[in-house]
């Protein structure tokens, strides 16, 4: 899921949007389902610096699901570069540095968003799990991991226990598993080696991409990917 940006492009009418991330499926799941009483909690959240560092450090388990997800959102607009990143315990350390995305959502939009999520399903759980219990005959699943490359930093930016190089060959299980339920996927990648070597079977095309959340600037020029896909 991380941001749902491929879901809010497309707009399906049935969808299953799932992530391992927590605190992530709970924000998404409070803005579908109480979009106004997300937006009151984070209007009552100061901004400043002072004011993030005091919410960061509240652990979101301890509190109440909305005002967890107004945590979530908060930090998200306050942090550097909007991203996320866990220390090893899994607490979210991201420094503030709001200049580019500082302000919070407005109503309208987390009722707008709330509308786009109306009838469809939130979950949380690893992605090997969903695909072995929820994929049907012609789903289209989307597959959008952290890249696992040998001496890229990025895939580390998203907790301590997600996704290394050896959930890759997991990865590739999957999409055959996939196949084999004749369901349609489309897998994006870092173009590297280790993910040709493991795809190069599928149709593949090489795309670029530009990068705006990593966290150094250098990061954040056009990425070459690889998409990745049973449909022909
Ligand atoms: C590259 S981001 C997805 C970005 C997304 N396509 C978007 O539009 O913003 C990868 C996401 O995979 C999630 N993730 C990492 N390991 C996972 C796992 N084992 N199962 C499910 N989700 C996982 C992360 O929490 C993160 O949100």
């Amino acid at each position: 899921m991380g941001s749902a940006a491929l879901f809010f492009f497309l707009e399906p009418d049935n969808a299953l949007l799932s992530d391992v991330n927590g605190d992530l499926v709970n924000a998404f799941t409070a803005v579908r389902d109480h979009p106004i009483a997300v937006h009151n909690r984070l209007k009552k959240l100061p901004t400043g610096s002072d004011s993030y560092y005091k919410t960061r450090a509240v652990d979101p388990d301890e509190l109440p699901p909305l005002d967890a997800a107004a945590r979530f959102i908060y930090l998200n607009r306050f942090c550097f570069n909007g991203l996320y990143r866990t220390n090893t315990a899994g607490k979210f350390n991201v420094p503030y540095s709001p200049s580019k995305t500082g302000r919070i959502p407005s109503r309208e939009k987390l009722i707008e968003v709330s509308q786009k999520l109306q009838g469809k399903r939130i979950l949380q759980a690893d992605y090997a799990k969903i695909l072995g219990s929820h994929v049907r005959r012609s789903d289209f699943i989307y597959l959008d991991p952290p890249y696992a490359v040998e001496n890229r930093r990025i895939f580390k930016q998203y907790g301590p226990h997600v996704f290394g190089s050896s959930d890759m060959e997991e990865l590739a299980s999957c999409l055959e598993k996939i196949d084999a339920k004749e369901a349609s996927f489309l897998l994006s990648y870092a173009y590297s080696r280790e993910a040709l070597d493991l795809f190069g079977g599928w149709t593949t095309h090489r795309v670029y991409a530009q990068r705006n959340i990593a966290g150094f600037v250098k990061h954040r020029r056009r990425a070459c990917e690889l998409l990745v896909t049973n449909i022909c």
